[in-house]
């Protein structure tokens, strides 16, 4: 576990929860509330390890959820969160925040990590995450303008095989086989690419928008 992102995850849901009212005339709206400490106003998150669910397909987000809840699911804090909630409520918060719009992270990779992670994702992922990384359905997360240092959290479980996140066979052959280079890359690469901003692959410029780098600052896996 990684008990710097634990800890801030944790000291965040102590404030939190100190201040929930169920009061609210609309229902969904105050439910949120509680989400948006950390990740973000709508879900749109600023924390880099943290990530963006605004916008997100309901039946995924739904899913998910009830995974946190039942513990079938790696988490660090979310289990704790999730578990706070009737399933009627995690129905409720899944087609709130989906109803709001994906906000991407715009980041930009360091030089050369855009291009070896598209390669990355040309060759292994494309199949399922379609639209370099745009596309989601019930089952398949978007990915494109996520953040990098999320991202690579998540494979880092995946990676490991790690028996509470499910994924397709197909997946962890193909996660498997990456170096821990080429999962940077990849996550940079779709933490790079947005609805409106995107590096044009043959002249290598960069149009719109972007916060600076920061890749840098990626934390070790967990364990
Ligand atoms: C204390 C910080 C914190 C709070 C509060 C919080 N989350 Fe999270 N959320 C996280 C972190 C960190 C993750 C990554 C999984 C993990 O490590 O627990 C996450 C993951 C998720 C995911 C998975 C996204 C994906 O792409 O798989 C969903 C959905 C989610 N949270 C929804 C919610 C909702 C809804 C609430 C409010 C009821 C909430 N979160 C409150 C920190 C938080
Ligand atoms: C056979 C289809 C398939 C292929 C190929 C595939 N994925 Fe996935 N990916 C999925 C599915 C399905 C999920 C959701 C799994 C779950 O429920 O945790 C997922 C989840 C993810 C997530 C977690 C996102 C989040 O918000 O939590 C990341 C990151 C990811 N994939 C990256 C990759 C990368 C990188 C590759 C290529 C090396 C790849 N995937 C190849 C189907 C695929």
């Amino acid at each position: 576990m990684n008990t710097e992102r634990f800890s801030s995850a944790l000291g965040l849901v102590c404030i939190l929860t100190a201040g929930t009212t169920a009061h609210a005339e609309n229902f969904s709206q105050a439910l949120s509330w509680n989400c948006n400490g950390c990740h973000g106003p709508a879900g749109a998150s600023a924390g880099q390890a943290i990530p963006g669910i605004a916008g997100i397909h309901p039946r995924y987000f739904f899913k998910v959820m009830r995974d946190f809840k039942l513990d079938e699911r790696q988490a660090t804090i979310m289990g704790r969160i999730a578990r706070g909630y009737r399933t009627a409520e995690l129905r409720e918060m899944a087609k709130h925040f989906s109803a709001n719009t994906w906000t991407s992270a715009k980041t930009i990779a360091p030089e050369g990590q855009f291009l070896a992670g598209k390669a990355v994702h040309d060759e292994h992922c494309v199949e399922c995450h379609e639209d370099a990384g745009r596309y989601q359905d019930k089952e398949i997360p978007r990915l494109a303008g996520q953040w990098p240092s999320y991202l690579l959290y998540q494979l880092a479980d995946y990676q490991q095989n790690h028996a509470k996140m499910p994924q397709p066979d197909k997946m962890r052959e193909r996660v498997k086989k990456l170096t821990r280079e080429d999962l940077e890359a990849v996550c940079g690469f779709y933490g790079q690419v947005d609805d409106e901003y995107r590096l044009d692959v043959e002249s290598g410029l960069i149009t719109g928008e972007a916060q600076a780098p920061l890749l840098g600052t990626l934390a070790p896996n967990r364990p």
